[in-house]
């Protein structure tokens, strides 16, 4: 009997262009991966409607994913490709979880403690964000979960989650480890400070050669320095440091021809995926049949779990 492959599972939420921190933090590792693990990935669409909350851009942002990981070079017919939405198990585990878990757990998550510092008033839905993420990835008894650092408490939280439930109803869930490459953790933006979406310092990874050009050209650097250290920190995603080294010691202050060199790397590397993608976008109906494939196999996984937590809670007998 050959070995059976171990588990991964990622997901990746609808809410605007993917951009290249969240390409070489996560996106990058499902593709390097796809061969090695048995492998489900889905497209977060109810953790977007935390903050999605409209119903177009909702339904564009969800094909825009299914595009994005299809033009990375995710093979659906070797890989799980999905919607959360189209598998009710994961709504209906994470009530289960969110019974057997208290308030003050919660209240230290990251994302809550941060919105509670700028004051905002947050959905029960973000409170809860993590339990249906933790739903998410015990499902599938999943072994590893490719992400970015950001993430890594949130699969703490499944792990608590799994162990608290098997304490309490017996042994059912498997405990996930994170995969999170360390050169990769957290990729800066335009600005120095972490690539997100959130703060409008992304260089997005289908780009076109004009918005690279521009990006690239107003990343922020120190005038004190002999190499810019945000351009080079972006630069060494698309080339080994062997080489940069080389080229910036060459280039060393010349800030305007280094970042022309490094935007003409992000063009180089771009231009197949964005090419890709382009004749993917016009193939509309076989993207959506592999959706729908995927939703049947996730459901078939996710559901046969689902019963198997129900019967050690008790409601199926
Ligand atoms: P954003 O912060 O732009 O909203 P998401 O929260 O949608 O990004 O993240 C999607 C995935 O990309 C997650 O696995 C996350 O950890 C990873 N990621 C996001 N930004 C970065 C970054 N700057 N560097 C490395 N990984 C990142
Ligand atoms: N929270 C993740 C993000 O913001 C998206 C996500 C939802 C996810 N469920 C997941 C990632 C399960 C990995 C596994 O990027």
């Amino acid at each position: 009997m050959p070995n059976k492959k171990k588990i991964l599972l990622s997901g990746v939420k609808p809410t605007g262009r993917p951009h290249i921190g969240n390409y070489f933090g996560a996106m990058k590792q499902f593709v390097d991966l796809q061969h090695d693990y048995d492998c489900y990935f889905f497209i977060a669409d109810l953790h977007a409607l935390t903050s999605v909350q409209n119903r177009e851009e909702m339904s564009q942002a969800i094909y825009d994913v299914a595009l994005d990981y299809l033009a990375i070079g995710l093979d659906p017919a070797k890989v799980t490709i999905f919607k959360q939405s189209d598998v009710p198990a994961h709504s209906e585990l994470a009530w289960i979880f969110e019974c057997i878990t208290t308030m003050p757990y919660l209240m230290r998550a990251h994302a809550f403690k941060d919105a509670e510092a700028k004051n905002k008033e947050i959905s029960v839905g973000t409170f809860n964000y993590p339990m249906l993420m933790a739903a998410d990835i015990l499902l599938y008894d999943t072994d590893v979960v490719p992400v970015g650092q950001d993430q890594k408490q949130h699969i703490e939280v499944a792990r608590d989650t799994a162990e608290k439930f098997n304490r309490t109803f017996g042994q059912t869930f498997r405990l996930p480890e994170p995969l999170i490459l360390k050169e990769v953790a957290i990729v800066p933006g335009i600005d120095g400070q972490k690539m997100s979406k959130s703060y409008k310092n992304t260089i997005p990874l289908f780009s076109t050669d004009e918005e690279i050009d521009k990006l690239v050209m107003s990343i922020v650097t120190d005038s004190s320095g002999e190499t810019p250290k945000n351009v080079y920190e972006i630069h060494k995603l698309f080339r080994s440091e062997t080489e940069l080294k080389k080229l910036y010691e060459e280039k060393k202050g010349k800030y305007k021809d280094l970042k022309q060199a490094l935007a003409d790397d992000i063009k180089t590397f771009i231009k197949p995926l964005r090419s890709r993608r382009d004749s993917l976008a016009q193939a509309k109906s076989a993207v959506l049949k592999i959706l729908q494939s995927g939703a049947e196999k996730a459901n078939s996984i996710a559901s046969k779990k689902l019963s198997e937590a129900k019967k050690r809670v008790g409601v199926i007998f």
